[in-house]
């Protein structure tokens, strides 16, 4: 499809070039890198370090002759050094707040038998046969008591912030009772041409709107029939709902809180910033709160008169290079030159109480600073909680956070209000990895949590703690950790302890600066030789990865953990591909693995973005145990143009929540030209969450 420039908004940042066509990354549109992450595989990757200490050269060669795996080895060979213990490991699994329902073990999702999903271009939500869904609330659907209705000719700031923001991407589930519970989301960005009819509206409210349209929301929902589905309860009735947006104040709190570098002339304290940015992931707390994670919000930022030379290779090292959506000229804040300080107060884990409503949310700057996909708390063995973080971007960590405090469960209010104080103090981590040689035919050996700082130490040389936490990712170049092809969500299995990170893809892998090696073997060059599908650039990991990470002794505590690839993701023909150790003949192509969860029984449930293979993105479901292991089978398919978020399954495995991001968004299309219309309640896509559940 041609890109289309509607000439009448010219001051608007539209994504497809002129001329552009095609897509970019397999199914990823230009449109969608623009809005998304501002074009960031159009950088060279930010990180710039020269410390591949695991160039491991048995791995090379291996790569270039080819894998060994070739699904010639059973599952029990994936053991990993002989440490798996997950009995003693579940007892140290995370113990977050059951999801709404009664626990059983037995329900549909988890246990049942489906038929796979076969790839599809359908511009629908397509779930396995013999499950429905329904759409729970969708991009401007009022939020709060008094919002007005959805109209897109109408939309004003004020609007905005009070109905459901645009492209949802986290779903958080906490519960009420029985049979309510609230669903907590987030807006990760927006997309001006899907958004705004052609002409109706200034360049300048469409800045302001679009401002407004990201954030996070809070919306009451309750059970519905058949059982399994939930549906919305009506604004009125909800005291707790809430629309978090642009002119909501987060508190900073930990080490970087009041620093000078967070100062700016709104805030001259440094304390508390407007609005959170881009927020992708997220994970829900033991003691009942959201994380989410603030992406790519270096985008967001113009230069105006110029980049303050004084953060020169601070603003390099963020991918902050001044070229915004144009934000600074309806305020100021956005406008580089006047703030230079404003993007220090994004790339944070925020945290909210969604059963307080009038509560603060706040920016943890003890969890660091970088393109935060998300955060996911699991305790130690003695009670410490421990955040495990992904730093979004090609080439960089993966994080964790260990409490300098202990998790109180006893339930009384004080015990919450202390756990509330948890991810303010403590010591941050980032990954180093290292491969046993590929002889054993696994890509796997063991990792090492390298300190950064804790509230009161920095471990850097010749940095503050202050300096670490502000600039985390200069801090862990320091300490040589490992490159990691983008690292997205990053979750500890309740049941059996291990940790699974989704390493998206990596187009550079394989380049001078990014050599392949254990744990991210894929480069361009093997790439092209074993897919057949078109090339438009350097390569790399096209497919990704999901990294299995088994905590020493099992504690999540410990510094050290040993790691597998779980999964190799790409067309199971592929002969690079690996899932576990299960027969490739019998599993769903996966590609671009980004969000992953895992419900009551302990399966890995995973959503794609940017699926290369030719169809839509979707969710898929993963046996980590037993003869199934690495048995992957799509649940469900996203429409058109769209990503698969969330995925959220309750623990009495009923009902599945999908967050159905950017439905509709590929090049050339308009709000007036949509490539969808998705979920075909208007004559535009609208992004929505749904809930999917077996059939009556
Ligand atoms: Fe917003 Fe890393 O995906
Ligand atoms: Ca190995
Ligand atoms: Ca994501």
């Amino acid at each position: 499809m041609t890109s289309v420039r509607p000439e009448n908004r010219p001051l608007l940042a539209l994504a497809p070039a002129s001329g552009a066509e095609g897509n970019r990354h397999g199914s990823r549109s230009h449109m969608t890198c623009f809005f998304r992450c501002g074009n960031a595989c159009d950088q060279p990757e930010p990180n710039p370090t020269d410390h591949v200490h695991v160039r491991d050269e048995i791995a090379r060669a291996v790569g270039r002759r080819g894998f060994l795996r070739g699904g010639t080895l059973t599952a029990g060979a994936l053991i990993v050094g002989g440490v798996v213990h997950s009995g003693g490991l579940a007892a140290a699994a995370t113990q977050a707040p059951r999801r709404p329902g009664a626990p059983s073990g037995h329900g549909s999702l988890g246990q049942a038998a489906f038929t796979p999903v076969e790839p599809n271009r359908r511009d629908a939500f397509v779930t396995a046969q013999g499950f429905d869904h329904d759409v729970v609330v969708r991009w401007g659907d009022p939020v709060v008591q008094g919002a007005p209705e959805f109209d897109a000719h109408a939309q004003t700031v004020e609007s905005a912030r009070q109905q459901f923001g645009y492209n949802c991407d986290y779903v958080g589930l906490l519960p009420l009772d029985d049979d309510e519970a609230l669903l907590v989301v987030n807006h990760e960005y927006t997309d001006e041409n899907l958004m705004f009819p052609t002409g109706a509206y200034s360049a300048d409210d469409v800045k302001r709107i679009s401002i407004a349209s990201h954030g996070m929301s809070v919306v009451t929902v309750r059970r519905h029939k058949p059982a399994g589905s939930w549906k919305r309860t009506g604004p009125g009735r909800s005291p707790h709902n809430r629309r978090l947006h642009d002119a909501t104040v987060f508190e900073l709190t930990g080490p970087v809180a009041g620093d000078t570098r967070v100062r700016t002339t709104a805030d001259p304290a440094g304390r508390n910033v407007l609005g959170t940015l881009n927020n992708c992931a997220g994970g829900t707390t033991p003691w009942g709160t959201v994380l989410s994670g603030e992406e790519n919000f270096n985008q967001y930022f113009d230069k105006g008169a110029g980049l303050d030379p004084r953060y020169a290779a601070q603003y390099a090292r963020y991918g902050i290079t001044g070229s915004g959506r144009g934000w600074g000229t309806v305020d100021p804040r956005f406008d580089l030159s006047k703030e230079p300080h404003e993007p220090h107060r994004f790339g944070w884990i925020v945290e909210v109480d969604p059963y307080d409503p009038t509560s603060t949310p706040r920016k943890h700057t003890m969890l660091g600073r970088f393109k935060h996909e998300g955060a996911n708390i699991a305790l130690s063995t003695d009670g410490h909680a421990v955040a495990y973080m992904g730093d979004d971007e090609r080439g960089d960590y993966l994080y964790r956070f260990v409490s300098a405090a202990k998790y109180d469960g006893s339930g009384t209010k004080a015990a919450r209000a202390h756990n509330l104080t948890l991810l303010t103090k403590g010591t941050l981590y980032v990954a180093k990895l290292v491969g046993d040689g590929t002889e054993d035919g696994l890509f796997d050996g063991t990792g090492t949590w390298l300190p950064l700082a804790s509230d009161t130490q920095s471990f850097v040389d010749g940095m503050s703690v202050q300096d670490v936490l502000l600039f985390t990712r200069l801090a862990a170049d320091k300490v040589a950790p490992t490159k990691m092809d983008r690292p997205e969500d990053v979750e500890p299995n309740p049941v059996n302890g291990k940790v699974y990170a989704a390493l998206t893809n990596n187009s550079n892998r394989g380049n001078a600066a990014m050599p392949v090696d254990e744990a991210n073997p894929l480069a361009s060059s093997q790439v092209r030789a074993s897919i057949a599908a078109p090339l438009t650039k350097a390569s790399g990991n096209r497919n990704g990865y999901v990294l299995e990470m088994t905590p020493g002794g099992g504690d999540h505590a410990a510094t050290t953990f040993t790691w597998d690839l779980f999964l190799v993701c790409g067309d199971p023909s592929a002969p690079e591909t690996w899932f576990g150790g299960f027969d490739k003949s019998k599993v769903s192509p996966i590609s671009c693995p980004d969000n992953v969860s895992f419900d009551s029984a302990g399966n890995l449930w995973i959503s794609t973005d940017g699926n290369v293979l030719g169809s839509n993105d979707g969710v898929f479901r993963v046996p980590v145990a037993g003869p199934n292991r690495g048995q992957v089978q799509q649940f469900c398919t996203v429409p058109k143009g769209a990503e698969a978020c969330g995925p959220l399954v309750t623990d009495d495995d009923r009902s599945l929540f999908v967050a159905v991001q950017h439905p509709g968004e590929i090049d050339g299309a308009s709000f007036e030209q949509p490539a969808s219309t998705w979920p075909h309640t208007d004559a535009f896509p609208r992004p929505s969450v749904v809930v999917a559940f077996k059939s009556r």
